[in-house]
């Protein structure tokens, strides 16, 4: 995998299919050239398949089951996301784990049948405000990585995301110190778990796109996930242009 930036937009229950479609071609013409980015669109399931991309653009589910097929009422595997040409599933973000119990060990099953059908997860993870306040944010995170990835041997390359779960649609974002900080830890702990890892951490939490040039010259910082600001083609095409021209000065 390589180590292009990503910039992935998490449209989480919004667009329907026609407007999903009719987004990605309208930031296509606005971005003429994207070469040094991955761009990523997480679109609810019913857009995932008719939501047709080609490099630098690609296609993640937000959740899937663990398990193959089954009576699981309203659930979708992973080979079901994958036959929609999707490469990534975002797996652990924090709404399905306040909304929808996902919990670690949950995520663990998600990351294991997502590694085994050769697609890429997009791990969330991230700290409340109340453990960031009593000096957890670094045992949370490492618990959160951990779990996650019990019992997967072998792993040649991860992307994370780190989400502070007080900044995620709220407008705040944690300061530089606090995301290198997090971000460098994420590594090194991911970095004792596997050795010669390839590991791109992510920042999300109220990334637009006039605080994105700051937040990805951060040391550390390998791209966003994106919600509010990814749902708008002015400010998702300008955040990628961005990334996009930040890589380019390098
Ligand atoms: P936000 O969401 O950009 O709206 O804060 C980020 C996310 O939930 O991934």
């Amino acid at each position: 995998m390589s180590r292009k930036p990503i910039v992935a937009g998490n449209w989480k229950m919004h667009k329907n299919t026609n407007e999903g479609i009719n987004f990605a071609s309208s930031v296509q013409n606005k971005l003429l050239k994207v070469g040094n980015v991955t761009v990523i669109y997480a679109p609810p399931f019913t857009g995932l398949f008719q939501l047709k991309v080609s490099p630098p653009y690609h296609k993640s589910a937000q959740n899937c089951h663990w398990e193959e097929k089954g009576a699981f009422t309203g659930e979708t595997s992973v080979s079901m996301i994958k036959a929609c040409g999707a490469e990534y599933v975002i797996v652990g973000h924090s709404e399905r784990r306040q909304y929808f119990g996902e919990t670690d060990e949950l995520v663990n099953k998600k990351i294991s049948a997502i590694i085994s059908s050769d697609l890429d997860p997009i791990f969330c993870i991230g700290e409340t405000l109340s453990q960031r306040e009593s000096g957890e944010t670094a045992s949370v995170l490492k618990k959160q990585i951990c779990d996650g990835l019990n019992n997967i041997e072998s792993l040649s390359s991860i992307i994370i995301a780190y989400e502070p779960v007080w900044a995620i649609g709220t407008g705040l974002t944690a300061d530089a110190e606090q995301i290198e900080k997090a971000h460098s830890h994420i590594v090194n702990v991911v970095s004792e778990l596997y050795k010669k890892i390839n590991v791109r951490v992510l920042y999300g939490g109220s990334v637009n796109s006039n605080n994105a040039d700051q937040l990805i010259k951060i040391p550390k910082v390998d791209g966003f996930l994106i919600g509010g600001a990814s749902l708008d083609v002015e400010s998702f095409s300008s955040i990628v242009q961005i990334v996009e021209d930040n890589e380019e000065k390098k």
